[in-house]
């Protein structure tokens, strides 16, 4: 049986991360980048919200694909499966039976989380190339030298429509650079899942559910900020919303001051008043003519997408 290989690339620069959250939390329109709502239990949140009855995205996406994986030819097997923001490799694992692929390639910021996931599924797949990058490609993909023979085609997968977490110019940028890694084989490409738009309500609903879980993922980014850059938030002070920014079709999660109050940190302070706001996250919704348009200006060619039956969630196999 062979083993995974793991190659950590990725160290956290503690003071630039500092200086970016102090800097975030001084502007006059407070904001925050939304990779600081992953701490662990950050990430234990977001897997609840996956399981949540208002957040339809990952169940519609997976039944995207157990519907339609029969019809996405265009995907080749046999290739290296490039996983960004791989976690615990469920998703690519699921779709294994189907696209066949040579190699495995799963991405995350450190592989400390991959570790585990990655055992388990050599288990299952014991002759499979496995390995295992910590690399941050929020701001840009660079796949290192060696990852993946730029002879044998590539199948880059971003699912869970991470990618309406850029803004368009961002995830253009973005794209751009995936499209770069894909190569220059010509059965290369991208399969990616992307959230559509839909009734507002609905959409404020999936950011802002009846039990709470959103509001404890938002609000645990107070905890999280107060570790990296030694603010005192408490974060009984603050509430969460979310709100469905039509103008720009995209959901915003803030947090809102419930009565002005004083952050403090080493050398700083801001005073925030009652109802003022931090911006936590945008998360983009498309429309299918958009997101084709998108993917061609990123330098994308063939593009064909899939959607469930109600048009509320697109997968898009993007060729080179
Ligand atoms: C990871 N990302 C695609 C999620 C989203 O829908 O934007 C994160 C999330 N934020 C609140 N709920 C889920």
């Amino acid at each position: 049986m062979k083993s995974p290989l793991f190659l950590q690339l990725h160290h956290d620069n503690q003071e630039a991360i500092h200086l970016e959250l102090l800097a975030g939390l001084q502007a006059t329109n407070a904001h925050t980048s939304p990779k600081y709502l992953y701490d662990a239990l950050g990430s234990r949140l977001f897997e609840a919200i996956t399981e949540l009855p208002e957040y339809d995205l990952t169940r519609l996406e997976a039944s995207v694909f157990a519907e339609q994986a029969g019809q996405m030819r265009q995907v080749p097997a046999g290739a290296a499966w490039i996983d960004l923001g791989a976690g615990n490799c469920k998703k690519s694992a699921s779709l294994f039976g189907r696209f066949k692929p040579r190699k495995y390639v799963a991405i995350d910021i450190s592989v400390d989380f991959l570790h585990e996931s990655m055992a388990a599924l050599q288990l299952k797949h014991p002759a499979l190339d496995m390995v295992g990058v910590g690399i941050d490609f929020s701001e840009g993909l660079r796949l290192p030298d060696g990852v993946s023979d730029p002879a044998e085609p590539r199948v880059l997968f971003y699912p869970g429509s991470s990618i309406g977490n850029f803004s368009p110019p961002e995830a253009e940028r973005f794209l751009r650079s995936v499209r770069t890694a894909c190569g220059d084989h010509p059965s290369s490409g991208l399969l990616i899942g992307v959230d559509l738009v839909k009734d507002a309500r609905q959409l404020e609903d999936a950011y802002d559910d009846a039990l709470g879980v959103t509001a404890a993922f938002n609000l645990n980014l107070l905890r999280h900020i107060n570790q990296l850059a030694g603010t005192d938030f408490n974060v009984r002070d603050w509430r969460h919303l979310a709100v469905f920014n039509a103008a720009l079709s995209r959901v915003e999660m803030h947090l809102e001051a419930r009565a002005t109050t004083v952050v403090r940190w080493q050398g700083g302070e801001r005073v925030f008043r009652s109802g003022e706001r931090i911006h936590t996250e945008s998360s983009y919704k498309w429309t299918l003519s958009d997101f084709e348009a998108l993917l061609r200006g990123a330098g994308f060619g063939v593009c064909q997408a899939w959607t469930d039956s109600n048009q509320r969630f697109a997968v898009y196999w993007a060729g080179v």
